[in-house]
């Protein structure tokens, strides 16, 4: 069973409160629920972990090496800015996929920049909780591994 590892940067903890004109009335526990629920449909063991701290992330990347055969990330704010955060992903290697709730390329100027997402292969974005749903299925339908 291949084992993916989902990542969800700053403030995503606070879905539901934060924003909902733009991230919706979901909170984070729902989000979980639904990753574990896709992730059996799709027969994969998904491990999930926030964090509002960047070097945090990085560490979670780092270790994922060896360990798990995929990530998903929304580096959230960390995804315009995070030199770091690419950096990582492109040390370890393992196929990623970037996910934002929002559609971020119609939003402000400054996200329109995506550091993270020049090392993820599949990129779902504006989708909302689906995007996570798509990054698991791509990833369960991968090939290489
Ligand atoms: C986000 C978009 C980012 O620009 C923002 O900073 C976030 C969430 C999204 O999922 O739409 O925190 O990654």
């Amino acid at each position: 069973m291949k084992k993916i590892l989902v990542l969800n940067g700053p403030n995503l903890n606070l879905l539901g409160v934060r924003e909902p004109e733009i991230y919706g009335r979901q909170t984070y526990a729902a989000l979980l629920e639904q990753i574990d629920a896709w992730a059996k449909e799709l027969g994969l063991a998904v491990e999930c972990y926030q964090s509002n701290h960047e070097g945090d992330l990085v560490d979670r990347i780092q270790a994922a090496y060896g360990v798990f055969d995929g990530i998903v990330i929304n580096p959230a704010a960390y995804t315009h800015t995070s030199v770091a955060i690419l950096d990582a992903l492109k040390a370890v290697g393992l196929p990623a996929a970037e996910v934002h709730l929002s559609d971020v390329n119609a939003r402000e100027k400054f996200r329109h920049i995506s550091y993270a997402g020049r090392a993820c292969a599949a990129h779902f974005i504006g989708l909302g909780f689906d995007g996570y749903r798509e990054a698991l299925a791509w990833h369960a339908a991968r090939s290489d591994g």
